[in-house]
């Protein structure tokens, strides 16, 4: 059944919705209320921003030459519209559907959206209708929950379409390794979501200072983070709930489950594979080599049970053989502080990087060892700013320093900036794939090698025992 979306816009918007009295009381369980009151201020805020900036962006004319592609959107909520987003500021684009399960919500905000920059578009609850009906889609972008990456990529596939499929490319390595081979058997493109891979910042990063200068030397050692603040569990307004038969038919037990399917085992993988996929992905890229053994540590030591089956905090350590030597990668996850936010620290025995996808936050510093050699050249070429010199009045700072301390090194920045949505490059380097203009950032291999990486963690975790991997664990 295609879906009648010609009622009013819903209110409320994945993440981003009103928060109505219900989700308050929802939220006390786990948050005091000034916070959660603050909280809800701060969301209401950024989806109206959001709102705002999709309605007064420019649509780009697409030069007449460009072949328009035909696209559809399945899964509407909180990712599918920041891709949205991203997608509609890309010329020679045509959106032809969304399929979407929470059609009174999500799947109508969405159509509703397209129909107001002129796009006929048709709403599906389900993709197999959806694939059936439009033969015309050149590809579809999907924004599911994680379990259901596998089914929704392998049917398009196999349909004929080009995929970007979000990350983590499936929540099982059977289904990643399904979705490897459904590319590979009908030759169409996918694409997964680590977007970072054609960040213009973290891409200078890799070919030109790490890549051509070597500016860190030898990578040692590597750390990283994504802290996030103690947030409530996602609600519904009441006259938006799903009966649950419904929700039986798409696999999910509860409305509860449906709105915080990455807190369940079998639907997600919890905040390690949520949120350290994007970083991990990165180590493996950085380093250029995959790791030996992991370790790790971490539990449900906050949370309530009765809602959340996934690990809240996760501590890991991988081994690395890299081609320059051995490393060692740390990487936490917790979900209960959210201090220093989200970065990734490479340290050299000549310099270090410190880069986040926030720019706002950490706009890419590097640190020269002092006992490395100048970095001039590299100045003058414009791959990093000039050393900011930090001059402290003696009576500003009435500290002493003991003769035995180390320097601290010259801090340089990355003079690389994305102004564009985080998503938009490598949504756009799909795009270009599927117009024969670049070969893809983030291929089906590239995907599982990091799932292979990131799912093992939940595994280390449950075994309390340091896992190794095996060079051929790497391979779909
Ligand atoms: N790359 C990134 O930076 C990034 C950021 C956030 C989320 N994500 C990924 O995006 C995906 C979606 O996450 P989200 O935060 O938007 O979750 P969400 O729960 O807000 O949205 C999921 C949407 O999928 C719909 N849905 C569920 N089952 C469906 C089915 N069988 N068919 C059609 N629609 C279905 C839901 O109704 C909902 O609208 C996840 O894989 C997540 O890991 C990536």
């Amino acid at each position: 059944m295609a879906v009648d979306d010609t009622k009013p816009e819903a209110e409320a918007a994945g993440s981003g919705r009103k928060l109505g009295r219900r989700d308050v009381l929802l939220g006390l369980s786990t948050v005091p209320a000034l916070g959660l009151f603050g909280y809800a201020w701060q969301k209401q805020r950024s989806y109206e921003q959001r709102q705002r900036q999709a309605a007064e962006a420019v649509r780009p004319a697409a030069p007449a030459d460009l072949e328009p592609i035909d696209v559809a959107l399945v899964g509407a909520g909180a990712q599918g519209q920041v891709l949205l987003d991203a997608m509609l500021r890309i010329p020679g684009l045509r959106f032809r559907a969304v399929c979407d399960i929470w059609t009174d919500f999500n799947l109508r905000r969405a159509v509703n959206t397209l129909k107001k920059y002129k796009f006929e578009v048709t709403g599906y609850e389900d993709y197999r209708q959806l694939l059936d009906q439009e033969k015309e889609l050149d590809a579809v972008v999907i924004a599911t929950p994680d379990f259901w990456h596998a089914p929704h990529t392998v049917a398009c596939l196999e349909a004929g379409k080009h995929v970007y499929c979000e990350k983590e490319m499936s929540n099982t390595l059977e289904g990643a390794s399904r979705m490897v081979a459904a590319a590979r058997a009908t030759g169409k493109l996918l694409q997964i979501g680590h977007q970072r891979r054609s960040n213009p910042r973290y891409l200078h990063c890799h070919d030109k200072l790490l890549g051509e200068a070597k500016l860190l030397g030898r990578i040692v050692t590597v750390n990283g983070q994504w802290n996030r603040a103690v947030a409530p569990d996602l609600g519904a307004p009441d006259r938006y709930q799903i009966p649950e038969a419904r929700l039986k038919q798409f696999g999910f037990r509860s409305m509860h489950e449906f709105r915080n399917w990455r807190w369940y085992k079998g639907k997600g993988g919890g905040p390690i594979v949520d949120l350290g996929s994007h970083q991990i992905d990165v180590y493996n890229w950085f380093l250029g080599a995959f790791p030996s053994h992991v370790m790790a540590s971490g539990g449900l030591d906050y949370h309530d049970p009765k809602t959340h089956e996934w690990y809240d905090t996760a501590m890991v350590v991988y081994e690395y053989e890299t081609a320059q030597g051995p490393a060692r990668a740390y990487y936490q996850t917790q979900t209960t502080n959210g201090s220093q936010g989200y970065f990734e620290n490479f340290m050299g025995d000549q310099g270090t990087l410190l880069i986040s996808e926030s720019e706002a936050n950490y706009p890419g510093r590097l640190y020269r060892d002092p006992n490395a050699p100048a970095w001039d050249e590299w100045i003058q070429k414009g791959y990093v700013t000039a050393p900011k010199i930090v001059e402290k009045e003696a009576e500003e700072d009435p500290s002493v320093l003991d003769v035995r301390e180390s320097v601290s090194p010259d801090e340089h920045r990355v003079p690389v900036v994305l102004r564009d949505p985080y998503h938009q490059p490598h949504l756009e380097n799909f795009f270009d794939a599927i117009r024969g203009k670049a070969r893809l950032n983030c291929p089906a291999e590239v995907g599982y090698e990091s799932a292979v990486t990131v799912l093992k963690v939940n595994e280390a975790i449950e075994a309390k025992q340091r896992l190794s991997f095996r060079p051929e664990d790497f391979k779909a």
